[in-house]
């Protein structure tokens, strides 16, 4: 295994300029791991270009014959029937799925999900496997069937109306129903039940992810004791005092440390999670090595930046900046000098999307000299709209929105376009190409990958960044233009010196982020998290050999 992982090693390494450490790799293990580790804490820094290549290689040298098997809730690949009774293939607006579906493509394997497509159950064999991508299948998605009810309560009740509101501080009160807990454990064991009987061997590496299942770790441990078991939170930890308002907080805890690894966006969230942990559970906590053990069993509390793809796949087809913006021009009807701002995402109150138009009314108020000569393009995915928080913000924002363009607004111009409709990924960097700034200023966010993707999307070096200070993107995108997005009136002030940024130094800005996104990408978090699965597993593997002994 040492001359292997040598010859991966001599393979992979590149010297490199250091970048800050997430903390992911810790010392001892498995020689990889541990020469990684001592290669990234010297000072010259010395780092893997990460890439489907080394991803697959890394798998192939350090966790040889090993069962992949990811759980999400969102499916990567959804079939809807058409009115023409034809089945059209719909990929998701969901920064969980745009991050892990290219992992899935490189490891192969099998991802858990719920079936939410019309025409799912017909694409879908006597298992309710198919083989995915459709047209050139890589791996296997197994779709799990809810019931509307299910659904109510797992999905929509305690998921979005409890732990969403929760754990993003947005000021919307949580909602804790007792019917939605218990929606929200029959979900949790529906798919613990599904791992297992998916699961091919005792060992295998289990990726859950995300809010929707922090019961499942401790349920599938229980059913698999040998499995290592990855969690990902893929949104923010709120701090214990916060945390402790939710009535099932030590069933939560509990469910999580069921976990070998548990990760989080950033430090801090790994933080908060320990100390709720210290504040209701009785455990041991080494804050030094970041773990806790409950019951004897430990679990390690980590940081994972999650990224994007690079290069993204959506950047192969497009054409140059300058088709992009004529096409957005076209198409929105602007004039051929219009300066464009954008927001992209799910119609989300965590989003800060009224604060952002907010700022537009104060840019346009306290900077006449932009009326006429800027737009500012929302696009906007509807996204829970079942849910009262949603409804209101979507009709409270198409209120705003024409309230801006009435105060402002000329015969032939109108400040904000406000679209209202999913966006594919060509669509979504079309925009991006087209703009003079993108602003991400999300209220509270774990980390947000549009800010990464706008910073792929643009090899010309042109274009600003406004990105929140309370996304998690911040701390690793610190040439952006950070934000308050709660202080319109300053947020104002940074687009006006967004739209006045001379070129020379949006190239430099941007030639630092697209370092930061090119190294530290999807494959590198995946990696990261492998990396430490292997190590531990090697540490078990001695571990039951001395006992024998
Ligand atoms: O960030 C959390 C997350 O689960 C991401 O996958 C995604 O951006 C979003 O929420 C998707 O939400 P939903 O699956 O509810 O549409």
């Amino acid at each position: 295994m040492i001359a292997s992982a040598a010859a991966f090693l001599s393979g992979l390494w590149h010297r490199q300029d250091a970048l800050p450490d997430s903390g992911a790799a810790a010392p001892g293990g498995s020689a990889f791991a541990r020469q990684r580790s001592d290669h990234r804490s010297a000072t010259d820094g010395i780092y893997v270009e990460w890439s489907p290549k080394t991803l697959s290689r890394l798998l192939a040298e350090e966790l040889p014959g090993v069962e992949i098997i990811v759980v999400s809730n969102r499916e990567p690949y959804i079939h809807n029937r058409a009115d023409d009774g034809t089945i059209a293939l719909q990929l998701p607006a969901s920064g969980l799925v745009s991050a892990l579906e290219p992992v899935m493509r490189s490891c192969g394997g099998t991802w858990i999900a719920q079936g939410s497509g019309s025409a799912d159950r017909d694409t879908v064999d006597e298992h309710d496997r198919l083989s995915v991508p459709p047209a050139n299948p890589e791996y296997t998605l197994r779709r799990v069937w809810l019931s509307e009810e299910e659904i109510d309560g797992h999905y929509y009740g305690f998921s979005n109306e409890g732990l969403w509101p929760l754990c993003h501080t947005a000021f919307v009160r949580p909602l804790f129903r007792a019917d939605d807990w218990e929606a929200y454990r029959a979900v949790n064991q529906k798919f613990a039940d599904v791992v297992v009987a998916e699961a091919g061997r005792e060992d295998p590496i289990i990726l859950v992810q995300d809010y929707h299942f922090a019961l499942l770790p401790r349920m599938i441990r229980n059913a698999l004791p040998k499995a290592t078991i990855i969690t990902f939170w893929h949104i923010p930890w709120p701090n214990g005092e916060t945390f402790g308002i939710c009535p099932w907080r030590e069933e939560i805890i509990d469910g999580l440390l069921g976990s070998t690894v548990l990760g989080f966006h950033t430090r801090q969230h790994c933080n908060n999670f320990i100390d709720s942990t210290d504040r209701f559970m009785e455990s041991r906590i080494d804050r030094e090595h970041g773990s806790v053990t409950l019951r004897g069993r430990e679990t390690l509390i980590r940081p994972y930046p999650i990224s994007i793809e690079w290069p993204p796949a959506a950047l192969a087809t497009q054409g140059t900046i300058a088709s992009c913006r004529r096409a957005v021009r076209a198409r929105l009807g602007l004039a051929d000098d219009m300066r464009i701002a954008v927001g992209i995402e799910r119609f989300d109150y965590t989003k800060g999307i009224l604060d952002r138009m907010a700022a537009v009314h104060d840019l346009l108020t306290q900077h006449p000299e932009w009326k006429e000569r800027v737009v500012f393009v929302q696009a906007a995915a509807p996204s829970r709209t079942k849910l009262g928080a949603y409804e209101k913000l979507q009709s409270d924002a198409i209120r705003l929105a024409d309230a801006i363009n009435a105060a402002h607004g000329t015969a032939d111009w109108k400040p904000i376009h406000l679209v209202i409709r999913h966006h594919d990924q060509r669509e979504v960097y079309e925009l991006f190409r087209a703009a003079d700034v993108c602003v991400v200023s999300s209220l509270h966010d774990g980390m947000n990958l549009v800010a990464k993707e706008f910073v792929a999307s643009r090899d010309d070096e042109r274009g600003v960044l406004v990105l929140s200070s309370f996304a998690g993107a911040a701390r690793e995108l610190s040439e952006a233009l950070i934000v308050n997005p709660y202080d319109t009136r300053a947020m104002a002030d940074v687009f006006a010196a967004a739209l006045r940024m001379p070129e020379t130094e949006q190239r430099d800005r941007l030639r630092l982020m697209r370092d930061v996104v090119r190294q530290r990408n999807v494959y590198r978090w995946a990696a990261q998290m492998l990396i430490d699965a292997a190590r531990i597993r090697r540490r078990e593997t001695i571990q039951a050999l001395s006992s024998e002994d």
